[in-house]
């Protein structure tokens, strides 16, 4: 199918994507490069994940004219525990911090805000504050925000395939039901359409455990602007690539 094609039937048959014809449904980010950023000035590694923090809402607020329905942020592995506990315990804090200073503006701007990830090991004031999020905006029906929180690809399965075999266990599912359909159903983004299109910033080319399963078809782009330098503008250029790629899904063109 081409990119036109499949885009078009993801746009509800119109052909019309905002401003960027047969652009993305569903842009995810690795927002990647805080620490070197603030490096750069000489500063703690923290400084770079608040100025990273302020970047997501232009991100947010650009995507109705572009035509991105959904918008997934990686802002959190489940890799990162392995950092100092002074950058880990600043991160949770800016969390907790962006949820409640957000939660406004969030609300107001019809997004609906979802979290991906594990919240076990969470603690139980971050985890209120993204249930009343979630709760909050749980009736938008514009920009769809998906915040990943602890959350790595290889984790997501496993729980998944955990849940699963419990149904499995319990006579619920029959193994030889299991199939392609089935198992995304059992995955933290079972509500959603998978990702047209991942960026990663900061100039590493690799996923680093990001949507796994979900991204198999994605387009990539590997940018080498750090995310705090991530602007509006670049978002609407990788939309516009987007939109000259040929995703062929494994067929051959007739
Ligand atoms: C991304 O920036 C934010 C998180 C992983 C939480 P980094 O903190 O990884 O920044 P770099 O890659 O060290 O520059
Ligand atoms: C990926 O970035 C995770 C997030 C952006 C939240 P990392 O900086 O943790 O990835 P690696 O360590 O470079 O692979
Ligand atoms: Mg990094």
């Amino acid at each position: 199918m081409s990119n036109s094609a499949e885009s078009a039937t993801a746009a509800g048959g119109s052909g019309e994507t905002g401003t960027v014809p047969c652009g993305p449904r569903h842009v995810a980010i690795i927002m990647d490069g805080n620490g070197r950023w603030a490096q750069a000035r000489g500063r703690p590694r923290l400084f770079g994940h608040h100025a990273g923090a302020r970047r997501v809402r232009e991100v947010v607020e650009a995507c109705p004219d572009l035509g991105v329905k959904y918008l997934t942020i990686f802002a959190f592995s489940t890799e990162n525990w392995k950092r100092t506990q002074v950058e880990v315990a600043g991160l949770m804090s800016l969390f907790r911090r962006y949820i409640s200073k957000e939660m406004q503006a969030l609300a107001a701007r019809n997004v609906r805000v979802r979290f991906i990830g594990d919240r076990d090991r969470l603690d139980a004031k971050l985890t209120a504050l993204m249930d009343q999020l979630e709760q909050t905006t749980q009736g938008n029906d514009g920009t769809h925000l998906t915040i990943a929180l602890n959350y790595g690809g290889r984790d997501e399965v496993a729980r998944a395939t955990r849940r699963l075999a419990q149904d499995v266990a319990d006579g619920t599912l029959k193994p030889e039901d299991v199939d392609e359909e089935t198992l995304p159903k059992y995955l933290d983004t079972h509500v959603l359409p998978d990702p047209d299109l991942v960026i990663r910033t900061s100039g590493e080319a690799r996923i680093s455990n990001f949507l796994l399963w979900q991204s198999a078809y994605s387009e990539y782009e590997f940018i080498d602007t750090l995310w705090p330098d991530f602007t509006e503008d670049e978002l609407a250029r990788l939309c516009r690539n987007f939109g000259r790629r040929d995703r062929r899904f494994g067929a051959v063109k007739t």
